[in-house]
């Protein structure tokens, strides 16, 4: 186990390299320290480093020309595409999103970083709960809320929850959670991959990472993220399952074909931005999809991708998953709160 010495070591070395500016290099020594012992102080600071990290990038704007068109891997596919995580590539991601709208990847987290995650999810949540209405106040090392010194979206997310009365914790205000998602993923291949269907450096939202136990009587309302995230980006969810769902547990329901804009809102019950059940059944009875979900399979997506989540009254169990929006760092949205990973 890492002395505490070391620890103190480890951070007097990332204020050095803070103070030169070196974001790269903290999230790099931070992260190297958190994978030998799991540290709170360390993981805290590697969020902030991430931001910091954003900031200072190097300017690189987008090219003209986003994505490439690629051909059809999946020409049989009249649902949603689906491969083994070994087989996940950048064109094979640009294939499924431009031909069918999402791709699903079977164990994509491994089961042994699977349950280490749901682990953290579990204990994160009750913690949370456990604080009552303080949702701002700290219970370390599962529980504490990121202070951001440019943006407050982030206590306006948490109100917004409170009052939602749901239970979804910021990825960010878990800082152990959120270091073995973005490892699990990691490990996976996940952000290389995400790099390279980019074009560009990646970066995930703050705000649009969460972690979600849901209910089977949880409302539910077709939507597209770009209502709110913005049109024109470029932008990917991975949306990964940590229970079996789609048959017992919610799941999610998606209409499994490319969209090029955004669809007039014309729900309205659930939320304002909402798409009515009529619009979305309009695309055809066979292009509703609500796939099963195994423990470490996830779901891709775009942010004109029409989904919802997938419940109905049969369901009795619970089901858990975290999702993470990425974005090309270029495209980052005005209204989120950017970390580099
Ligand atoms: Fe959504």
């Amino acid at each position: 186990m890492k002395s505490l010495t070391d620890v103190n070591a480890i951070l007097q070395r990332a204020s050095e390299l803070e103070d030169a500016g070196s974001w790269e290099e903290v999230i790099s020594l931070l992260t190297q320290s958190n994978r030998q012992q799991e540290n709170t102080e360390i993981e805290s600071r590697l969020i902030r480093a991430r931001h910091q990290a954003f900031l200072a990038r190097a300017d690189n704007a987008p090219s003209g020309s986003w994505p490439d068109t690629v051909a059809d891997l999946f020409p049989d596919v009249s649902g949603i595409p689906e491969i083994q995580a070994s087989e996940l590539t950048a064109t094979a991601v640009t294939s499924a999103i431009q031909h069918h709208g999402s791709l699903l990847v079977r164990g994509l987290v491994s089961e042994q970083n699977a349950e280490n995650i749901r682990h953290a999810m579990e204990v994160t949540l009750e913690t949370k709960a456990s604080l009552g209405d303080e949702i701002f106040k700290s219970a370390k090392p599962w529980y504490k809320p990121y202070s951001s010194e440019t943006s407050d979206t982030l206590n306006i997310d948490r109100v917004v929850f409170k009052n939602m009365d749901v239970d979804v914790v910021l990825t960010v205000d878990s800082p152990r959670t959120l270091f073995r998602q973005l490892e699990a993923l990691g490990r996976a291949g996940v952000i290389d991959t995400l790099r390279e269907y980019f074009g560009e450096s990646v970066a995930i939202s703050a705000s649009k990472s969460t972690i979600r136990r849901t209910s089977p009587d949880t409302p539910t309302a077709w939507h597209q993220d770009g209502t709110y995230l913005g049109e024109n980006i470029r932008a990917l969810n991975i949306w990964t399952a940590y229970s079996p769902c789609g048959v017992d547990a919610a799941g999610l329901d998606i209409v499994a074909q490319p969209l090029t804009d955004l669809i007039q809102p014309d729900g309205g019950e659930y939320y304002d931005q909402s798409v009515s059940d009529d619009t979305a059944a309009s695309f055809g009875v066979g292009k509703i999809v609500r796939p099963v979900f195994n423990v470490g399979d996830a779901i891709l997506f775009d942010q004109l991708s029409l989904h919802r989540t997938g419940v109905d009254t049969s369901m009795t169990k619970t089901r858990h998953a975290i999702e993470m929006w990425f974005f090309a760092a270029s495209t980052f949205p005005d209204n989120q709160l950017p970390l580099s990973v």
